[in-house]
């Protein structure tokens, strides 16, 4: 294992920021971390795992250790007549892992087709897009204790996870390892398999009918999705990003009432718990910002809430920014925009 010193990641994070790890290793294997985290240079060293940082915005140098987890591998560890429970290593592509299920024609990933990043981190915020979540197919992870080295399962109860929310995010924020993810998956080659595509989100459905998709099909949804987003999303290999930097706020009935009485046309989206989320992009555009630079960063000219580095920004040029932006928000809203990526 090559243990790396004063390691530039600016290739390792979409933003494209310019920092250095203290040390930087690359793991493929539970065993491999063992073996270092007894090495007597991390102790007491900070750690910071990283997948492909596509949900991450570095803000200075990182003074400790930079694990990259690039565990390999997918195994079938079960399966029934209409289900499957598919293990995949944290360092597996997430797209990867959805095309390989969409070719063997396992459901519940293809909605999620084309996210950025590795496995690992999937459960971390429960990635989710167009009507799902990682959590509708989630069964359990392995996950190694930072502190203690133990191994740790957890299943969906232990994991709490929320829109763009979980355990990893709170109580147990960068305390875990995650070295594998499993999926219940339906088989959609089985005979007495019933499969409820989802295809309510709105773009979804016209996309569908754009396509003149008659019969429905893994790959029908998965490349309606991956049509919707590539007209949508910057790619960050050609434009800096990190995907949405905001999450989509959820206010009361009454605030949103007050809100549509104002502007009858602002999106919406009534929640289960009586609350009614809306999109951060649209207070974002509201406000101005959407296609505006200020420098060597700027909010994108297609989608307001995605943050751009057009080359050369620190990762303090782009949190400045989304805090002009955030403060712009609240002052003509009152409405307070929680952060969607990890700043470190
Ligand atoms: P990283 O950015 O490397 O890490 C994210 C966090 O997870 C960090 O806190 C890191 O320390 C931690 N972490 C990473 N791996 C592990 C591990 N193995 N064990 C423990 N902790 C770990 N997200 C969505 O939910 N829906 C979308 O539709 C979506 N679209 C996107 C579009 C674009 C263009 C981009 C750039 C991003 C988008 N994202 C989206 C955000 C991002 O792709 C996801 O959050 C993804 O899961 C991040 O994976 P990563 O491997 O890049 O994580
Ligand atoms: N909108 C605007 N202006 C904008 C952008 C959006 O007014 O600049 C309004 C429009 O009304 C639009 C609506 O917001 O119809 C929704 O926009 P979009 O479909 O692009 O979705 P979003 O709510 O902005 C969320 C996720 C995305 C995910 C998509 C699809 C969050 C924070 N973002 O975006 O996730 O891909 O839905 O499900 O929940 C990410 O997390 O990084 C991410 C890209």
């Amino acid at each position: 294992m090559k243990i790396e010193q004063n390691k530039s990641l600016k290739s390792l994070n979409t933003f494209g920021i310019d920092v250095a790890a203290k040390y930087f290793t690359e793991i493929r294997s539970v065993e491999e971390f063992k073996e270092l985290r007894g090495d007597r240079r991390f102790s007491g060293e900070e750690k910071l795992i990283l997948g492909g940082g596509s949900n991450i915005l570095l803000t200075k140098d990182f003074d400790g250790w930079v694990i990259r987890n690039a565990i390999p591998g997918g195994t079938i560890t079960s399966e029934t007549e209409t289900e499957v429970i598919l293990r995949a290593g944290a360092g597996v592509e997430w797209n990867d892992l959805v095309f390989g299920c969409i070719e063997k024609n396992y459901g519940g990933l293809e909605n999620l087709s084309l996210i950025p990043g590795l496995v690992g981190a999937a459960p971390i915020q429960n990635i989710g897009a167009y009507g799902a979540e990682l959590k509708d197919t989630f069964h359990e992870l392995e996950a190694i204790d930072l502190r203690s080295g133990a191994p740790v399962k957890f299943n969906a109860g232990d994991c709490a996870f929320g829109y763009r929310d979980s355990v990893f995010k709170h109580k147990f924020q960068g305390q875990f390892l995650i070295n594998s993810v499993s999926f219940r998956l339906a088989k959609l080659s089985a005979p007495k398999v019933h499969y409820h595509f989802r295809v309510e989100y709105g773009d979804v459905r016209e996309t569908l009918g754009e396509m003149n998709v008659q019969d429905l099909s893994l790959k029908a949804v998965s490349d309606a999705i991956c049509r919707i987003r590539r007209a949508k999303l910057p790619d960050p290999k050609e434009l800096r990003n990190a995907g949405s930097f905001f999450k989509n706020p959820a206010v009361s009935l009454t605030q949103f009432k007050v809100l549509a009485s104002q502007h009858s046309k602002v999106p919406h989206y009534p929640q289960e718990d009586g609350t009614v989320k809306i999109p951060a992009g649209w207070f974002v555009e509201q406000c101005g910002w959407k296609g505006k630079r200020a420098g060597r960063v700027g909010s994108h000219k297609t989608q307001a809430l995605v943050l751009v580095n057009y080359g050369g920004a620190t990762g303090q040029e782009i949190l400045e920014f989304s805090e002009i932006i955030s403060r712009s928000v609240k002052k003509r809203f009152g409405i307070e925009l929680s952060r969607e990526v990890n700043v470190v």
